[in-house]
């Protein structure tokens, strides 16, 4: 009998090293040291043996299910492992993917807009010029012949710095500039007095500020491109000629520009621009004119000796039309979903 206990315990740890999982190796050790197994029948038979043959066949049983108890361990230990590497394989995160080329991103949509418009004006001859956004009322307004109190003051609704603080600076004297015209008196000015020009040909592309409410064709912080020609015999001909090159350069042959009489108190004649989207609707873009003989003056250019032109347009209105978005306001939500299309 004690051979046989050897014998069920060699055979059981062959089995037990081949169980497939927990599963299985549990039901092997029920079925080798259960109550009803083979080696529980020999343990039931002790108490009728002689106190010899117990001895040596208890020796032999302990043994065996020693034997069988380190097998289950060890293939207990061996099924977690596998199990372990299993679980942590399946939970594995891929981040490649995430070190590709399309995640490490690229300039706005607007900035782009910015970059490409800068290049098709440069393009056309013309230098880029930037001015801060915080403006002096005299830049913004005065200098443009829009005195105080000018009511057409009003057509910008005009965000106003707390000049406390500041020495000699009186209230509405400071703003956040409404549009990119005050970068044509500080233009003309330089040129005037740094002696580079006229002819003055630039375009100054920049951020402006307006108490708009925000909806599908205003923003409260958007962007403008500003354009100032300023030569000798330059007629509204060659502002109308300028702006649909550009419209070509920009969107290609198909869409079209059109010019509809308006009002700037600092240019006259004065005209606002629209251009035909792809559903054939006409979009505002932006307003444009013979750049007003006092706002020459204001800036130190005779008026009998040179003329010129202005125009000052939308960027986020132009990045709408191009890339055929139906709302400005997804510009500036940052969803990558949307920022990733461009
Ligand atoms: C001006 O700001 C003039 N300074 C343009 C100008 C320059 C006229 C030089 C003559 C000579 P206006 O307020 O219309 O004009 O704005 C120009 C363009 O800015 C608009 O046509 C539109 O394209 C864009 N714009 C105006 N308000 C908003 C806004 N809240 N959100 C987005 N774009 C706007």
């Amino acid at each position: 009998m004690s051979d046989e206990a050897e014998q069920i315990a060699e055979a059981g740890v062959i089995r037990i090293a081949e169980a497939a999982d927990t599963t299985a190796l549990h039901d092997t050790e029920l079925e080798l040291l259960g109550k009803r197994s083979r080696l529980g029948e020999l343990k039931a038979s002790l108490r009728d043996l002689e106190p010899e043959e117990r001895k040596s066949l208890g020796a032999a049983l302990h043994s065996a299910r020693t034997k069988i108890e380190a097998a289950v361990a060890e293939r207990k230990s061996a099924l977690e492992a596998v199990a372990r590497r299993a679980r942590l394989e399946s939970e594995r995160l891929d981040l490649t993917e995430s070190l590709g080329r399309a995640n490490i991103g690229h300039a706005h949509p607007i900035t782009q807009t910015w970059e490409r418009l800068e290049d098709v004006f440069v393009g056309m001859g013309y230098r880029v010029a930037d001015g801060p956004e915080v403006e002096t009322d005299w830049f913004n307004f005065e200098a443009l012949n829009l005195p105080p109190s000018h009511p057409a003051r009003s057509l910008w609704d005009t965000l106003y710095l707390d000049p406390t603080g500041l020495d000699g600076v009186g209230p509405e004297q400071l703003l956040l500039r409404t549009h990119t015209s005050p970068v044509q008196a500080r233009t003309m000015l330089s040129a005037v007095r740094e002696g580079w020009g006229p002819p003055i040909y630039v375009v100054c592309p920049g951020r402006v500020y307006r108490r708009d409410t925000a909806d599908s064709t205003h923003l409260p912080v958007f962007h403008q491109i500003e354009g100032l020609v300023i030569d000798r015999g330059i007629t509204m001909g060659d502002l109308s000629g300028t702006i649909e090159t550009f419209t070509k350069a920009y969107f290609g042959e198909a869409l079209t520009s059109r010019m509809r009489p308006s009002y700037f108190p600092f240019t006259e004649p004065s005209a606002e621009f629209d251009i035909s989207g792809p559903d054939g609707e006409w979009l505002e873009l932006g307003g444009c004119g013979m750049v007003h003989p006092n706002v020459l003056a204001s800036c130190g250019l005779d008026p009998e000796e040179w003329s010129g032109f202005a125009f000052g347009f939308g960027i986020d209105r132009l990045a709408k039309v191009r890339h055929e978005v139906e709302d400005l306001r997804d510009f500036i939500t940052n969803d990558q979903r949307f920022l990733e299309q461009f």
